[in-house]
């Protein structure tokens, strides 16, 4: 039962939002805490209203601390992340996501560019195709703004264990008014990923080719990244990349862990593909690029253009993507110690 506090006693309590603004979270977030019985403010003030005790935030706390620690144990985010365009993020979010919805992980596909690309690439048409993440980023107390999960779609004619948050060139406008926030602005993501982390093994997540509020908000959101390099590497960006990353681990408080970049586009046995390869092992540790390396194919960009990633046909190069996700989740396993699973262990949303 709610205490009453005495007058004296009021200057120890604290209102909701002042509640949201300490731990970080928002207002939304402690309100539906509060409906499921997590988490109530346990006083009252002599006029009646429900304010929150420096205990409660302690146990807030304690709370949040707890379930991260549950969450992370059954769902890893990952996200392909590079500022230079063309370089393969896209096709590798959506075609390693389809390999491993095979293997038997529940996956989710988030589309955090506003170019849409990983949207097309999994046969939808952003321009035809509501409502997008442009909606679920929208700062809070937005009208139009939509809690993620009725933001994402399943994709039945892909795989029933493959879902996506699609984007829309709105993102874009969205970004700005992200950028606005005064605070809090680079969780927007984690925040909106936490309401949803429970429902499934994986989450991967594509982002924009610029070092933008978005891409911090993808990398605070990640527990690993994985940086694609095609067949013309540009050093300069990727340091910007490292150190943008040990940034965001700050915010986050948790290591943003550098899984390993991926060689894509290859024209293997070129000298310029030997000279990729050494550059890329000088600047990430050899032990940091993926053994699987991708050729390049025009079956690729054929696929990417019907909306259907390669994994999902009889193409031999298909095999590699599956070679190269077993890779991936090999090394996530021993580096984050990840516990996600592929029988199906993931509990149904509690939102
Ligand atoms: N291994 C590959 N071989 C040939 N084309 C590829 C390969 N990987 C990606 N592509 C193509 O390259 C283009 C850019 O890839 P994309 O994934 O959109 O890059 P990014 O997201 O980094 O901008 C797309 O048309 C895609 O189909
Ligand atoms: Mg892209």
């Amino acid at each position: 039962m709610a205490k009453t506090l005495i007058k004296n006693d009021t200057k120890l309590l604290y209102t909701i939002s002042e509640v949201a603004q300490q731990a970080g979270i928002s207002i939304e977030t402690l309100r539906r805490m509060d409906r499921k019985g997590e988490f109530k403010p346990s006083a009252t003030t002599p006029g009646g209203q429900r304010r929150y005790t420096s205990e409660d935030v302690g146990r807030l706390f304690d709370i949040r601390r707890e379930r991260k620690r549950d969450v992370s144990r059954r769902c890893l985010t990952i996200s392909f992340v590079n500022v230079k365009g063309g370089v393969g993020k896209s096709t590798l979010a959506i075609t390693l996501a389809g390999a491993l919805a095979q293997r038997g992980y529940r996956v989710l596909v988030i589309d955090a560019d506003p170019q849409a690309n990983a949207t097309q690439g999994l046969g939808l048409d952003p321009e035809r195709t509501t409502p997008t993440m442009a909606r679920a980023l929208l700062p809070e107390g937005d009208r139009d703004r939509l809690p993620l999960a009725e933001v994402i779609q399943p994709l039945p004619n892909l795989h029933p264990r493959l879902f996506l948050a699609p984007s829309h060139i709105d993102l874009a406008l969205v970004e700005g008014r992200l950028h606005g926030l005064q605070v809090q602005r680079e969780i927007v993501l984690d925040e909106a990923l936490d309401t949803v982390r429970a429902d499934y093994d994986l989450i991967f997540v594509d982002s924009p080719p610029t070092i933008s509020n978005l891409l911090i908000n993808v990398m605070v959101a990640s527990d690993g990244v994985i940086v694609p390099i095609d067949a013309t590497y540009a050093l300069s960006g990727v340091s910007a990349l490292n150190q943008t990353r040990a940034l965001c681990a700050k915010v986050n408080r948790h290591p943003v862990l550098l899984l390993g970049a991926v060689l894509n586009k290859q024209v293997m046995n070129t000298t310029m593909h030997n000279v990729v390869l050494a550059q890329t092992e000088m600047t990430f540790g050899a032990e940091r690029v993926f053994k699987v390396m991708l050729p390049y194919r025009t079956e690729i960009e054929k696929a990417t253009h019907r909306g259907e990633p390669v994994v999902f046909s009889s193409d031999p190069a298909a095999a590699l993507y599956v070679e190269l996700a077993d890779e991936i989740m090999k090394v996530a396993t021993e580096r984050l110690g990840a516990r996600a699973t592929a029988d199906g262990q993931s509990v149904a949303a509690t939102d």
